[in-house]
């Protein structure tokens, strides 16, 4: 995804900036009571699920399509129906990416950082599948 002349992935710094993102992520999730129920979803090492999202959004900011070239096509709500994830799962992961987000270096302009916060927004709405809870 790009907003304007540079990718987002651009906008944040590149590689490094977007795996310190993902580690804050987790570093979040383990931490912040609020996201107990999804950090007992995942193995209790996070390092391959740090790896796997850092891989898709690397792909997705606009920047080397390495989870693509390496696992296929993400199928990311396919994956995610082993998990229930209503609206407060995914209230629960934008918390701890509203915590990484805040952290990241203060050149990121604003825009870039609420483009950024409403796509993933939007991504984790659509990984809702509980009935009654699901993007429709
Ligand atoms: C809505 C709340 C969400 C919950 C509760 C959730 C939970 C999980 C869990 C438990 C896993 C398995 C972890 C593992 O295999 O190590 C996972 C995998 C993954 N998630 Fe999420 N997730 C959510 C939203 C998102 C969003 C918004 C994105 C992308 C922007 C995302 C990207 C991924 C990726 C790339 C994987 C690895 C898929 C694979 O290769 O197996 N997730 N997620």
């Amino acid at each position: 995804m790009t907003t304007g002349a540079r990718t987002l992935y651009q906008q944040l710094g590149g590689e490094a900036e977007v795996r310190a993102l993902v580690d804050r992520f987790y570093d979040a999730m383990e931490v912040l009571p609020e996201a107990a129920s999804i950090r007992a979803m995942h193995p209790r090492n996070l390092q391959g699920s740090r790896d796997k999202l850092f891989e898709f959004l690397s792909g997705w900011l606009g920047g080397p399509p390495i989870y693509i070239q390496k696992r296929g096509h993400p199928r990311l709500r396919a994956r995610h129906m082993p998990f229930a994830i209503g609206t407060p799962e995914a209230a629960a992961w934008m918390l701890c990416m509203a915590d990484a987000l805040e952290k990241l270096p203060p050149e990121v302009p604003q825009l870039t950082r609420e483009v950024l916060f409403s796509q993933l927004g939007q991504v984790a709405s659509f990984m809702r599948n509980q009935p009654g809870d699901s993007p429709g």
